[in-house]
């Protein structure tokens, strides 16, 4: 089984969104998907609620409960856990961090959301963990300058994962309704760049940690 993990210090920047849409899109490339809520707000346990199917399971737990939680998983034949988190610093999210082959870091293109990143960045480092930094919301491309300066600081930090994700009604609806933007628009934008960024994610899993590099180097988007 691996395991994803959205986290950042920063709230709505996204992590409840494309938990739920990376999850069906998992799920219908074949994965056996489980969500772990492990935010107060429990939004992916509503999202669940409002979708009304068992295919894409998802359960609150405590921070305490993650270990036993994930080896149950793991001997029923679960192949991906998705782990959504509170937008603060927490035991849960921490716990999240650790239990985590991949912690997916998703910002904002706007200057509050990027320095959260990089202090979200510093906790999973000191947990020894990898990562990558996801651009969401990107807008329309008549901002574009926005959108430059958020890949440059997030490359800068150290891997991006491609595609960015653009600011589309279709997340805000696929979630009201508990679907992934994959069931709603399956040949637009939002499906598209949510199944690209599935494949980017696996590639990036199966790839491992890149070997540390000095700190003043770059990386390229993953
Ligand atoms: N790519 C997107 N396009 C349009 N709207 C989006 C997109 N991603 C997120 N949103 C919207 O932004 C808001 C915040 O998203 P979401 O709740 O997923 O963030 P979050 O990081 O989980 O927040 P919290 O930290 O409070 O849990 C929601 O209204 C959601 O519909
Ligand atoms: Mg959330």
């Amino acid at each position: 089984m691996r395991t994803i993990a959205f986290v950042t210090q920063k709230g709505g920047s996204g992590k409840s969104t494309l938990a739920s849409s990376i999850a069906v899109a998992a799920r219908e490339a074949g994965e056996r998907v489980f969500i772990l809520d492990m935010d107060p707000q429990q939004s992916l346990v509503k999202w669940a609620k409002a979708r009304g199917a068992a295919d894409v399971p998802v359960e609150a737990i405590s921070p305490g409960k993650i270990t036993q939680v994930m080896n149950s998983l793991a001997k029923n034949g679960v192949t991906l856990c998705v782990i959504d988190t509170a937008g603060t610093e927490s035991a849960a999210t921490a716990a999240a961090m650790k239990a985590a082959d991949l912690c997916i870091i998703p910002s904002r293109p706007n200057a509050f959301d990027l320095w959260a990143s990089e202090m979200t960045r510093r906790a999973i480092r000191e947990l020894r963990k990898d990562y990558v930094f996801l651009l969401n919301q990107c807008p329309p491309s008549q901002q574009s300058a926005r959108i430059s300066e958020g890949v440059e600081t997030l490359e800068k930090l150290g891997g991006l994962i491609s595609p960015l994700v653009g600011a589309r009604v279709d997340y805000q609806e696929a979630a009201r309704l508990g679907l992934g933007v994959t069931e709603i628009g399956g040949a637009g934008h939002a499906a598209d760049e949510i199944r690209k960024l599935w494949s980017s994610i696996k590639r990036r899993m199966a790839k491992g940690k890149p070997a540390a590099k000095p700190a003043a180097a770059t990386r390229k988007a993953a």
